[in-house]
């Protein structure tokens, strides 16, 4: 829990406007009150992500999210409230006294790991400029690397030596367990203190999406093995949580709609030096579902660039059916014989290489044909084999049956008899939507009532007061509606002449139910045509499921009195019966 006074975080907000928060990272635009845009959290081509400037808030109609700045914050970015609210404290130009961090605590393991990263990453970018630097500093410009790019990505080198950048950190007075669990030092084997990973290799700095240096990736400089090592699985690098240049080309692949997917860090450099700026790379693993959700939130597009060779393995394309199962469209280019992006646009410009990428294949028809080549057309079982995996994750069902209509004509086989084959292998996610039953469409209509007025009540301290009036707040039953109309209620106490929705939903930091609520019946607040008639219809409703509650309650009781053999409480039971009846025709 956050120990940030709600006084503050107030504070904040009040300097805030969630619109310019927003459309610093999305392109938003202008409609009505309101400004609208395609959902950052989900796939979508008709916008239905909408922001209010006067609530505060923003909300998207298909897939239900939303919330304040903050609540915006914590999810693009993918940050915990805490550091949210620091943002937009650096944003508003609030400063933050102590309580962001549990008093008597320091800064966060996560925090002192950038920053040990940080230091490192400067320590190495100084070598690389010195005296000892030459001949790495000769292997990178021989590979083409500009200075400034050199600069942005902080390339450095590890001298040849094996206790420099610890001995450099021991001057510092930087903790040496604080090293070792940035990955950076060794302990030597028999106890006489640590050693350095990076020795003689050029230091690649891995960026987290926010672009704090969580790991390090070092390659040699002639053909020695392995070519490669990189910084092991710390508090703040998992190799499956990182894609190698999306701190940089984020903006890129949102601006172009499209993020380019490449193996190393040199075929993420080059491209990016020359101007393909929405390049990133999964570093030598397949692609992992952390990874597309990653990238999900700036793009549904996204084109891999295979090199020949690899481009002709059926397992690599298998890995891709990650991409497709959460909703990626894919496309795959395919570069010549023997290059890779980095050796491909250093030769060819960037120009060529975008020809290459626009002209990318999707997923289906390469792999078909691929497929095709290397079994033979005649190997149905092969084919089927491989290809109904993949179709069985596209997500889109009019596609999904294209494919397998496709599919069967190429193959010349029935279309049925496939389908069948593919429900063979189906997973569990086939989801059956049976019809609602009658109590359950009364259920729904009774929450949405509750959620309704909720709506009215925040909205309008006049609708609040004959809420209060005309239905009484303790006849919500919704847990969520009941925590919020009670805030409410305080808030108005107070003398509040009207709620601001992003600051109510500041209260709600670590309850997403509650805050769903408010934001849903905000939504309908909003769009309901006729306030006055819709109050009045979701009072009889909440009025009607509340005697209904009471009757079931009622008839229970008046049965175990009958049992008993109680008399008067019979009698008693049967006219508050009969009174709730009444109001019922009434
Ligand atoms: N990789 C790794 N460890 C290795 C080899 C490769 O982590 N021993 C990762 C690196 O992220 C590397 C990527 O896999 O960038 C692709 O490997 P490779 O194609 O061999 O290297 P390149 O990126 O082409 O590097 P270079 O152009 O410098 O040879
Ligand atoms: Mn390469």
């Amino acid at each position: 829990m956050s120990k940030i006074p709600q006084e503050v975080i107030d504070g904040i907000l009040d300097r805030t406007d969630i619109v310019e928060v927003i459309s610093g990272c999305i392109q938003l635009k202008k409609a009505g009150r309101n400004y609208k845009a395609n959902c950052p959290f989900h796939n979508e081509k008709t916008p239905s992500f909408v922001v209010s400037p006067e609530k505060q808030i923003y909300h998207c109609f298909g897939c239900d999210a939303g919330g304040n700045a903050i609540n915006f914050l914590m999810k693009y970015e993918n940050i915990g409230f805490p550091e949210a609210v620091e943002v937009l404290a650096g944003r508003a130009g609030v400063q933050l006294p102590k309580y962001t961090k549990a008093a008597g605590q320091g800064p966060s393991l996560a925090a002192r790991l950038y920053e040990v990263n940080k230091m490192a990453a400067a320590f190495y970018q100084n070598l690389l400029r010195g005296e000892n630097g030459r001949n790495a500093l000769g292997y990178l410009e021989k590979r083409g690397i500009d200075t400034d790019t050199m600069s942005e990505f902080r390339i450095g080198y590890a001298l040849n030596r094996w206790e420099e950048l610890r001995k450099y950190c021991e001057r510092k007075k930087i903790p040496a367990a604080l090293l070792r669990k940035a990955g950076l030092t060794i302990p030597s084997e028999k106890g006489k203190g640590d050693y350095d990973r990076f020795r003689n290799r050029i230091t690649f700095p891995i960026f987290n999406e926010r672009g704090h240096i969580v790991a390090f990736g070092g390659r040699v400089m002639d053909d020695s093995l392995p070519k490669y090592i990189n910084s092991p699985e710390t508090e703040v690098y998992s190799k499956s949580n990182v894609l190698y240049g999306l701190n940089f080309s984020r903006r890129g692949i949102r601006e172009r709609g499209c993020a380019v997917l490449v193996e190393g860090y040199m075929d993420v450099i080059i491209p990016f030096q020359h101007g393909v700026t929405n390049v990133v790379a999964a570093s030598g693993t397949a692609l992992t579902e952390r990874q597309v959700s990653m990238l999900k939130k700036y793009t549904d597009t996204a084109v891999m660039v295979f090199d020949a060779d690899q481009a002709g393995e059926a397992a690599s394309l298998r890995g891709l059916d990650t991409l497709i199962a959460g909703g990626m469209k894919v496309r795959i280019a395919a570069l010549p014989e023997g290059e890779d992006p980095d050796s491909f646009v250093r030769k060819n410009g960037r120009e060529k290489f975008e020809d290459i990428v626009r002209a990318a294949r999707g997923l289906f028809d390469y792999k078909l044909d691929l497929l095709v080549e290397k079994l033979g057309v005649r190997d149905v079982g092969g084919i089927a084999d491989e290809m109904l995996p993949t179709i069985r994750k596209v997500a889109n069902a009019v596609v999904q049956s294209d494919h397998l209509k496709r599919l069967a004509e190429r193959l010349g086989i029935n279309e049925t008899s496939l389908r069948q084959e593919m429900g063979k292998v189906r997973p569990d996610y086939s989801r059956r939507v049976a019809a609602p039953s009658e109590a359950v469409l009364n259920t729904r209509a009774y929450r949405s009532s509750e959620i309704h007025l909720l709506g009215l009540a925040i909205s309008d301290k006049r609708m609040f007061d004959r809420i209060r009036g005309e239905l009484g707040l303790d006849r919500f039953r919704d847990m969520n509606v009941k925590k919020v109309i009670d805030i409410v209620s305080a808030l108005f106490g107070n003398g509040e002449k009207r709620i601001n929705p992003g600051k109510l939903l500041s209260r709600f930091e670590n309850d997403a139910r509650a805050r769903a609520a408010v934001v849903r019946a905000i939504a309908k607040a909003d769009i309901s045509r006729d306030p006055e008639k819709v109050l009045t219809d979701c009072v009889s409703c909440v009025l009607k499921e509340n005697r209904d509650e009471d009757l079931k309650d009622l008839t229970l009781r008046l049965k175990e009195a009958k049992e008993s053999g109680n008399e008067a409480e019979m009698m008693e039971l049967m006219k508050k019966i009969s009174e709730i009846n009444k109001e019922k025709v009434a």
